[in-house]
């Protein structure tokens, strides 16, 4: 049996429905009942076929608390961990260490107890190290925590050394490296919020630049590397290095709205950044952009998937045709 961390998210509800269609019997980890919603209209994107879901057998625990998740190991043979919480609100980072961190060693330790045959890890590329010389970026790229590295980066590194120290104690381990993932489902966080933001005629744009992926990409190759023989290694997964810019005119484009017109500076994102920190402060509100998001969205970082296209003889979809094929699902009130 394959338990599944994180299913009631973006990428853990793609892949359940990839795993099922495949007739895997599947355990998966949620927290509320609500959330399982989500799961089927990622599933409704697939398929008119509404029994699907309930050949999952849901199990409701916390990947923090030891006590809720020793059961769900009964009789499992491979893990996909895909939980995590992502955020770039400084207020998170103890909860992201305990989610990220904390929980991912949880699962390396009962994966290791329930001598588990493979875990696949959903890492990031936030947790590879950057390049010399602005060359790609590979999976040998070391991480550097001299580094200005997010709070974010800084918990999946911890988390993927916790599955690491898992393929030391015997578990067979498989490491993915996502670029930014887009993917239909989950409209307000993550990359679907993208989608919201332009289709509500956000008009500003960036010019950094980072790698991207499609969600399906993403759990094809999860699966493809746990049924193969490769073990103990990373792989970075990204289709294509892109600019905000370009990303956010596909996708305005793609919802049939009006392209992004103010280019933002970095010095621009630098005031604001720091005026919503300020304002944050004051109101007790949530900050409108943090330091590191404001980073990350002038940044220049080019990666290489050379490494699973060679491996899986893998072929990404390329992102425009990506966010095409997710503009379609996208929730159009005037349809
Ligand atoms: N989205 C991206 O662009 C991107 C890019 C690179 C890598 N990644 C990585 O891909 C993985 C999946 O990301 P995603 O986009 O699918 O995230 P997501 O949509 O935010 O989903 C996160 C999932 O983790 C679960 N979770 C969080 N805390 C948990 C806890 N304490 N116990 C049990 N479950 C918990 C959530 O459960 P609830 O539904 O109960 O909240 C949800 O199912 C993550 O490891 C992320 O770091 C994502």
């Amino acid at each position: 049996m394959i338990l599944v961390t994180g299913g009631t998210g973006l990428v853990g509800a793609h892949l359940l429905y990839h795993l099922i269609k495949n007739d895997e019997k599947i355990r998966a980890i949620y927290r509320s009942e609500n959330r399982i919603e989500k799961v089927k209209e990622v599933f409704s994107f697939y398929t008119d076929d509404t029994s699907l879901i309930s050949k999952i057998e849901w199990f409701k625990a916390d990947i923090t608390d030891v006590p809720s998740m020793i059961p769900a190991f009964i009789g499992i043979e491979k893990v996909y961990h895909c939980a995590a919480l992502i955020s770039f609100n400084p207020k998170d980072y103890r909860e992201m260490r305990k989610v990220n961190i904390h929980g991912t060693a949880i699962i390396a330790n009962l994966s290791i107890d329930a001598k588990v045959d493979k875990i696949c890890f959903v890492g990031s590329i936030a947790s590879i190290g950057s390049s010399a010389n602005g060359s790609l970026i590979t999976e040998d790229c070391e991480w550097n925590s001299q580094e200005n590295n997010s709070d974010y980066s800084i918990t999946k590194f911890g988390a993927e050394m916790e599955i690491w120290r898992a393929s030391q104690e015997g578990v067979e381990v498989v490491i993915v490296n996502p670029g930014v993932i887009l993917g239909s489902g989950f409209w307000e966080t993550g990359s679907g919020k993208l989608f919201t933001q332009v289709y509500n005629g956000f008009k500003y744009f960036t010019e950094g630049i980072t790698g991207f992926v499609g969600v399906k990409d993403v759990v094809k190759s999860m699966i493809s590397l746990m049924n193969s023989n490769i073990k103990n290694e990373r792989f970075i997964l990204v289709s294509e290095n892109k600019s905000f810019k370009e990303i956010f005119f596909s996708m305005a484009s793609s919802l049939d709205k009006k392209l992004p017109s103010r280019k933002i500076k970095p010095w621009q994102t630098a005031i604001f950044w720091r005026f919503s920190w300020l304002l944050s402060a004051i109101t007790g509100k949530e900050s409108l952009l943090s330091k590191s998001s404001a980073k990350s969205a002038h940044s220049i970082s080019r990666y290489s998937s050379e490494k699973i296209e060679k491996s899986l003889h893998f072929q990404f979809k390329k992102i425009d045709n990506v966010i095409k094929s997710v503009s379609k699902n996208y929730p159009n009130p005037y349809l």
